[in-house]
């Protein structure tokens, strides 16, 4: 069995920070989504992973991640020119998977308890497809299943208007060959994308046997800014342990699961976990709050930060404010003349330089 690793697409709900980034390398607890992925994949025993990518992002992406030798699997790269679908992502990849059973995985979503227990259910039930469901409250942004009273799938739809239910597609799937003959077989949607709904529903009217099975812990889909620091709340939340592994002055104090990395100098700083600390940051006369991540090489002086996410090289000085819910990119200049204490919430991307007066 292959792993299939889509981190390809335009990422247009996360601009800025999409303008410069793979929005599947954003890190959620100082790790990159795209990771996750890997190492979900890696845990089911799959030792083989293509990982699609554009051309805008996949330098990067391939520089991040590489050839797959520290976790001792394989890892191909396959270039997809434009983002027509999912669907269109599979048939990029056609080479690669050849005839064998694969997983396909959207790099930027995030599932619990991983692909192991999905790929077991496959084996054991054989089905030409698998795909994975969850009860979500606005079902109109996904692709939706309609099941009946016995759990079989009647119908999918892509993100419809009208929904027929609120079961979510989640971005884990299960294929044998017999997807290709079913992509072959569908048009491109109204907006112009092969998409991988219309390829099963396909299979389905084939009466092909496509099993589903709705997922009952968490999924993450880390489309926008929200999502981002939901995923980066909830992996920190299940953070169990605590690690110092930086210098800590006397006026400052950790409360909590909190980790800092090597090299971190904390001076008259109240970190309450979780909460992440990366490498080689320096923070000062700072307040960290809960469901925090910052970058290595952060310098962060005379501010609050809470329910965040700063990333590497940014640097928040002499601020006398407070930033919560916010998402700040690689190398941010961010800075304030004024000292009365007010809050910000802020999307900023790389290399932003921002004077707040
Ligand atoms: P989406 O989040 O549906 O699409 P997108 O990344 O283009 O984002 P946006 O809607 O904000 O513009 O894609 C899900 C995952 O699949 C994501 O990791 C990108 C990847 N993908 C491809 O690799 N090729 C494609 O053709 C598409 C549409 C997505």
């Amino acid at each position: 069995m292959k792993g299939l690793i889509l981190s390809g697409g335009k990422g247009t709900r996360m601009r800025p920070i999409t303008h410069t980034a793979a929005k599947q390398l954003l890190p959620v607890a100082n790790k990159p989504i795209l990771f996750y992925a890997v190492e979900a994949l890696i845990e089911a025993g799959i030792k083989s992973i293509g990982i699609i990518i554009s051309p805008e992002t996949g330098e990067e992406v391939r520089q991040c991640v590489g050839d797959g030798e520290r976790w001792s699997i394989e890892i191909k790269y396959i270039l997809q020119d434009q983002p027509l679908g999912l669907a269109h992502a599979v048939k990029t990849a056609r080479d690669y998977l050849k005839d064998d059973t694969f997983v396909m995985y959207l790099g930027d979503n995030l599932i619990k308890d991983g692909v192991a227990p999905l790929v077991e259910r496959f084996k054991t039930n054989k089905p030409d497809a698998q795909i994975l469901l969850k009860e979500v409250p606005n079902p109109t942004s996904f692709g939706v299943a309609e099941l009946n009273g016995n759990g079989r799938i009647l119908c999918l739809e892509e993100k419809p208007a009208k929904p027929k239910s609120n079961l979510a597609l989640v971005g884990v799937y299960l294929f044998t060959s017999k997807i290709h003959n079913a992509i072959d077989e569908i048009k491109p949607s109204k907006r112009g994308e092969l998409e991988i709904t219309d390829a099963i529903q396909r299979m389905i009217t084939k009466g092909e046997h496509v099993d589903s099975h709705v997922l009952t812990s968490w999924w993450l889909d880390t489309g926008k800014k929200d999502d981002m620091l939901e995923a980066n709340r909830v992996v920190l939340d299940e953070m169990t342990d605590v690690s110092m592994l930086g210098n800590l002055d006397e006026q400052s104090r950790l409360s909590g699961r909190v980790h800092v990395g090597k090299g971190s100098i904390l001076k008259n700083c109240t970190v309450r976990g979780p909460a992440v600390i990366g490498a080689d940051c320096v923070l000062e006369n700072s307040y960290v709050g809960p469901f925090t991540s910052i970058g290595d090489g952060a310098r962060v002086s005379h501010a609050e930060i809470e329910h965040s996410i700063l990333r590497e090289k940014c640097q928040i000085l002499d601020f006398n404010g407070r930033i919560e819910d916010s998402l700040i990119g690689v190398n941010v200049e961010l800075t304030r003349s004024q000292s009365k204490p007010v809050a910000f919430r802020l999307m900023l991307g790389d290399d932003s330089k921002v004077e707040v007066v």
